[in-house]
């Protein structure tokens, strides 16, 4: 059997609306070529994240009423805090409404500015925080994961050269942890080997810094070590899992990923220290601490989901749909990032579009174009996302490469819907020199790509006529 089958049933279903083309010209044009945009609504598949965008299971929703609301200790984070650290290991879980506000705790207790966070590739929002506290976020991905057309298996590890030259550069005093994200998102979302993150774990132990993970994709990045990384075939999920988390000191997660709910994160830790500062914080900010900003239906469906994702079947099922959608794109001729990572493909919009420089944003224009031609929905992640001033030079330095991401959420589109966007892709490539460049006309001061408007160069509309 080659096909991935779903270990599933579809119990509900959502309608979706086909807009005609002129309308989403139109919706294109008046969201400023950023399709962030543009209404879901007028959206046909919508492969924008994978984040907070899959559908639960009956248990899921049936954890949903059972979920326990009292303010303090309730049972429901009890069920949330021992199915993490069952898990994770970790000693201290502190629950928050998503990724990004574990990671802005972590960081406004433990980075002091001028203090470097290495990492294999931030994510965006991982590097704004980081930044709006005063650091430096370093990316010390290995060169392999900068190869688009290089088939390896983890092209997400970690250059031990380039953290080693890191510290070099900065001294330990200036790095108060290393992360390592499973699955490498901004690089393809492409996974980290176990020996690179036992390579990696012992180079912090000696120097005595912490690592901590960024675990949003942590279950995918375990199925890749099952399949791909010896003697790995035999061991379960869960086992892998935590033998990755033994090699740190804690994570952030965004449990809109793996935890295979609509909202919800965590920050584990276990250092008292900083786990005191962040919880201080966390009440502040998000909540009491065994709620963090969220309810407790949810602590409820997050604990059920992290059960779920352990499941081979669903994370065959998961991987194969991914890996589905680069057989038909290979079938038309669409360059992506190979192999295709855990819940995402990433077209190669340098070489589907080679006749546009990165200075007239490629990826914004595939794009912007997959909307218009097909109704599709992907996000750039490119020189729009990515570019940024060097931290030594103040110079603009353009990312390495220009990719569009169709990330696909979990559980939610069938195998024929992706089977559409395939070819709305090679129809978007097919087209060539009649797609324009863009420029921006407006932009904020930090991830603009969210927000920024652009217009293609010279005027007239994105598609030149024929
Ligand atoms: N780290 C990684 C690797 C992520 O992919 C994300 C989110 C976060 C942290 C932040 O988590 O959204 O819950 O605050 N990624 C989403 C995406 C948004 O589309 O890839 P969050």
């Amino acid at each position: 059997m080659d096909f991935p089958f779903e270990p599933y049933r579809i119990k509900v279903v959502e309608k979706i609306q086909r807009v005609s083309r002129e309308e989403r010209l139109r919706l294109l044009t008046e969201a400023g070529h950023n399709v962030f945009k543009v209404p879901s609504t007028a959206i046909y598949v919508d492969l924008l994240t994978d984040s907070g965008t899959g559908a639960m299971s009956d248990l899921q929703w049936a954890a949903l009423m059972t979920g326990d609301e009292a303010y303090a200790c309730s049972r429901s984070f009890a069920d949330f805090e021992s199915t993490i650290r069952d898990i994770f290991g970790y000693r201290h879980v502190i629950p928050t409404h998503q990724g990004r506000a574990a990671e802005g705790l972590l960081f406004a207790v433990a980075v002091k500015p001028g203090q470097v966070v290495p990492n294999n590739i931030h994510f965006d929002t991982t590097r704004a925080n980081v930044e709006h506290v005063g650091g430096i976020a370093l990316d010390c991905i290995d060169d392999a994961g900068l190869d688009p057309a290089l088939e390896a298996p983890f092209k997400g590890d970690m250059s031990l050269k380039k953290l080693a030259h890191a510290f070099e550069k900065y001294g330990v005093a200036r790095i108060p942890f290393v992360m390592l994200t499973i699955t490498n998102n901004s690089g393809g979302g492409q996974p980290v080997s176990m020996a690179n993150a036992k390579a990696v774990s012992a180079f912090c132990r000696e120097r005595g810094v912490p690592l901590i993970f960024d675990a949003c994709r942590f279950a995918e990045n375990a199925w890749f070590i099952q399949q791909r990384e010896p003697g790995y075939r035999e061991t379960a999920i869960k086992d892998i899992c935590r033998e990755m988390f033994a090699l740190g000191d804690g994570c952030t997660m965004s449990a809109k990923k793996d935890a295979l709910v609509n909202i919800g994160g965590f920050l584990c830790l276990n250092d008292d220290t900083w786990a005191q500062g962040a919880t201080n914080l966390l009440i502040l900010r998000e909540g009491f601490p065994t709620y963090g900003g969220l309810a407790g239906r949810d602590l409820a469906a997050v604990a059920q989901g992290l059960r779920e994702v352990l499941d081979p079947d669903y994370l065959a099922y998961r991987i194969g749909q991914v890996a589905r959608l680069g057989t038909r794109l290979d079938e038309h001729g669409v360059p992506f990032v190979r192999p295709t990572g855990g819940h995402a493909v990433y077209l190669d919009a340098s070489r589907m579009l080679p006749h546009l420089p990165q200075s007239q944003f490629p990826a914004q224009v595939v794009t912007a174009a997959l909307y218009l031609i097909g109704g599709v929905r992907a996000v750039e992640i490119g020189s729009l996302m990515f570019e940024h001033r060097d931290p030594d030079t103040g110079k603009l330095v353009p990312p390495a490469m220009e990719l569009v991401r169709l990330a696909v959420p979990r559980r939610v589109y069938t195998h024929t819907q992706l089977d559409y966007v395939a070819s709305v892709c090679a129809e978007v490539m097919a087209l060539g020199e009649r797609l324009r460049g863009l420029e921006i006309t407006w932009e904020p001061p930090t991830l603009r790509h969210f927000t920024a408007k652009l217009r293609p160069i010279g005027g007239g509309p994105l598609l030149r006529e024929a």
